[in-house]
């Protein structure tokens, strides 16, 4: 689509195994095992959907996909090559081959919608301003923004047409691997289904591979050629998997496992018990979720 179309894709097909390869994986923050023995393989053109509740480690799991987060064991390869041996520059090369979707979008509050959007491409090409402009204007429409939202600054449109400013600058560099975390949190559903369309689209566009964390199950269902779905860990016994699922969408529906039912028809169970009882010990009261639109998000592409 883009001009960058031919190198952003010179490597497919090199590789005969997956497009993506999580082998083993372990993260720990300190005391905090978050991921545990993790191996995924992604199939180029897959639509891989991770769901779990908040807090079981999705948002490091993607991070580890573009090395922003790096393994305590285990390894992520892309096309075989495995990322944690890559040097800064290698890595940072690799990293224009993902179009990474942030959580809340992560615009730059000071750019208007265009200058956001044209940010990768003057960053990571020296295409004239003509070629820049009509490669957004292009972006602009595939993600049905009108024209006159470019000059408008990120607080000045709605949370639905940020997600989708988010998109279009995610796709910038035609990448062949683009990430969606948490792409529909924070929107209505009909806006939300919109955003399930554009990755639909988004993928039939270049059979692009996409990696979809999300805890909305009509996302996961429609947009899902697989779900894997991730336990916290401090649920889990040592010898315990921590994906708890693996499968396509029927699948997933007709899981019997009371951990899955319990997330697929959003029930709370003994979590009501159980956070009074946590909030009694820690002596705090009622914080609310901490995964709303996390404001914490790194605001870089
Ligand atoms: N950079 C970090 N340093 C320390 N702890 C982290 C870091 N990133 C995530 N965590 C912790 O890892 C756990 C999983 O976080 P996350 O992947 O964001 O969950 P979610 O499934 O909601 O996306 C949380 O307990 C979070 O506090
Ligand atoms: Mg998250």
């Amino acid at each position: 689509m883009t001009a960058l179309a031919s190198t952003a894709t010179t490597d497919a097909g090199r590789s005969t195994g997956p497009l993506l390869e999580v082998d083993g994986l372990s993260v720990q923050f300190g005391e905090q095992a978050v991921l545990r023995t993790i191996s995924i393989a992604i199939p180029a053109g897959q639509t891989l959907v991770i769901v779990g509740e908040s807090g079981c480690g999705k948002t490091v799991l993607l991070k580890t996909l573009i090395g922003l987060v790096k393994p305590t064991a285990g390894d992520v390869r892309f096309e075989g090559q495995s990322i944690s041996r890559l040097s800064e520059r290698a890595l940072a090369h690799l990293r224009t081959r993902y179009g990474f979707v942030f959580q809340g979008a992560a615009l730059f509050d000071s750019l208007s919608i265009f200058e956001n959007i044209a940010f990768p491409l003057r960053e990571h090409t020296r295409l004239p301003e003509s070629e820049i402009r009509s490669i957004v204007d292009e972006l602009l429409a595939e993600v049905g923004l009108p024209r006159s939202a470019a000059a408008k600054k990120p607080v000045q449109i709605s949370g639905g047409m940020r997600k989708r400013a988010g998109l279009a600058r995610a796709l910038a560099l035609d990448p062949p691997v683009v990430l969606y975390d948490e792409p529909t949190t924070g929107l209505d559903p009909i806006m939300s289904d919109v955003i399930n369309e554009l990755i639909l689209r988004v993928r039939a566009r270049s059979g692009v591979t996409s990696v979809v964390v999300t805890h909305d199950m009509n996302t996961a269902r429609k947009v899902g050629d697989r779900i894997i779905m991730l336990y916290p860990l401090f649920r889990l016994g040592a010898a315990t998997s921590q994906i708890v699922f693996e499968g396509t969408p029927a699948e997933l529906d007709r899981c019997s496992d009371p951990r899955i039912s319990q997330f697929v028809e959003g029930r709370a169970g003994a979590r009501l018990t159980e956070l009074r009882d946590e909030q009694e010990r820690a002596g705090f009261p009622d914080t609310g979720s901490a995964d709303d639109e996390a404001p914490h998000e790194a605001d870089s592409p």
